[in-house]
């Protein structure tokens, strides 16, 4: 995996393909979630983290709008009008009418987009090239926008427009990440605080591609809905599921059927697991935050079920090789497990863990690590 920001390719296809040199260049990273899964639309808080894969958004003056990217170099043409869900460019599309609605968007652009995060592996290479191209775009037409505005255009282009009924997570961190950090987000209230993550969190690739826009989540978000309505009537007074007291769960769980019980059960003891991690975190204390991340597994696995044969198999291998702890991470149904590893015996775990994946499924996962690293900025 390649560390370096990919802005010279993006300088170059932008180069290639519409002639000029960009006017504006922007990168944004990708995301690694710590702990705190399906809680950022329940009103609950995420810790995650930037990883130093980015992604870089080169773009430049046009009367109309066109794009490109290093896997697609062929350029398409864009119709802000029509987003086209299931293809990249609905991203963008996205983009440019939110910021079309604020007056933030130029009259047309050509934009080459470079990325070293992987798509479709949990790691909200989304999140990424929304937040980028938001920030590159209004720069373009002449306007500073700070990382909280460019996260909130991201949210609404794939909120609203491409229709993705995530959360708030992927674009906040995205924008407002800090090196070396993890970022404490209470969706509840806005608030946000950053902890400082030294070590190195290595990433298992289960290879099992999920398609968000297609459903599983929004499905998710919906039942969560429901549970949360099942328990107002059962006299349960919160606003949000987050906002129910982890000593109701017993009562309402035993009250409300399947699925929807589970989904509360989860979305309640992972908030508390989410702050109890910041807490670790904060003291320095990675046994804590490691059971919690094997408690959180476990929850996405059996009441939340948005886990994976793949990744159950890479958890319960990276605990018995002595893992301080481990998870799958991002949106589930495959994608990306993390592991918190003893350094001094890192390397060793990686690959036995990877060679026990291939003995099970006949492939070597993709496996790297990356430590905290920036959020957007612009590059040169
Ligand atoms: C996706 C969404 C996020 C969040 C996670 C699950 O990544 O984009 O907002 O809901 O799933 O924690």
């Amino acid at each position: 995996m390649t560390i370096a920001p990919p802005v010279r390719q993006a300088t170059s296809l932008f180069l290639e393909r519409f002639g000029s040199r960009p006017t504006v260049l922007v990168s944004a990273p990708g995301r690694v979630n710590l702990l705190g899964e399906h809680t950022d639309y329940n009103g609950g808080p995420v810790l995650p983290f930037a990883m130093e894969q980015r992604t870089v958004v080169a773009v430049g003056p046009a009367s109309t709008w066109r794009a490109v990217s290093t896997l697609d170099p062929d350029i398409q043409d864009l119709n802000p009008e029509l987003i086209e869900r299931g293809h990249w460019t609905a991203y963008l599309s996205g983009v440019i009418r939110v910021l079309g609605r604020r007056g933030l968007a130029p009259r047309g652009a050509s934009l080459a987009v470079a990325s070293s995060v992987p798509a479709g592996s949990g790691l909200s290479s989304s999140a990424a090239l929304t937040v980028a191209t938001a920030r590159a775009l209004a720069n373009l037409a002449g306007h500073r926008i700070p990382p909280e505005l460019a996260a909130d255009v991201a949210f609404h282009a794939e909120h609203d427009e491409v229709g993705v009924r995530c959360g708030r997570m992927d674009q906040t961190v995205a924008a407002r990440a800090r090196a070396d950090h993890a970022l404490l987000f209470e969706t509840g209230t806005g608030e946000v605080l950053h902890h400082p993550l030294a070590s190195r969190v290595w990433l298992f690739d289960t290879g099992v591609r999920h398609r968000l826009s297609g459903g599983a989540l929004n499905q998710r978000r919906q039942e969560c809905e429901v549970a949360l309505g099942l328990a107002r009537e059962l006299g349960c007074r919160a606003e949000a599921l987050a906002a129910i007291p982890e000593a109701d769960v017993g009562d309402l769980v035993r009250s409300i059927p399947a699925p929807w019980g589970p989904r509360l059960r989860h979305v309640v003891t992972e908030t508390a697991r989410t702050r109890r991690a910041a807490a670790a975190l904060a003291s320095r204390d990675l046994t804590t935050l490691g059971r919690l991340l094997v408690e959180g597994h476990e929850s996405l696995r059996h009441d939340f079920q948005s886990s994976c044969p793949e990744a159950d198999h890479l958890v319960e291998g990276a605990v018995e090789l002595g893992a301080l702890g481990a998870r799958l991470t991002g949106a589930g149904w495959g994608g990306t497990v993390i592991a918190l590893l003893p350094p001094e015996r890192e390397e060793q775990i990686a690959a036995e863990l990877g060679l026990r994946f291939q003995a099970a499924y006949g492939r070597l996962p993709q496996v790297w690590s990356t430590r905290a690293g920036p959020g957007l900025r612009s590059e040169k």
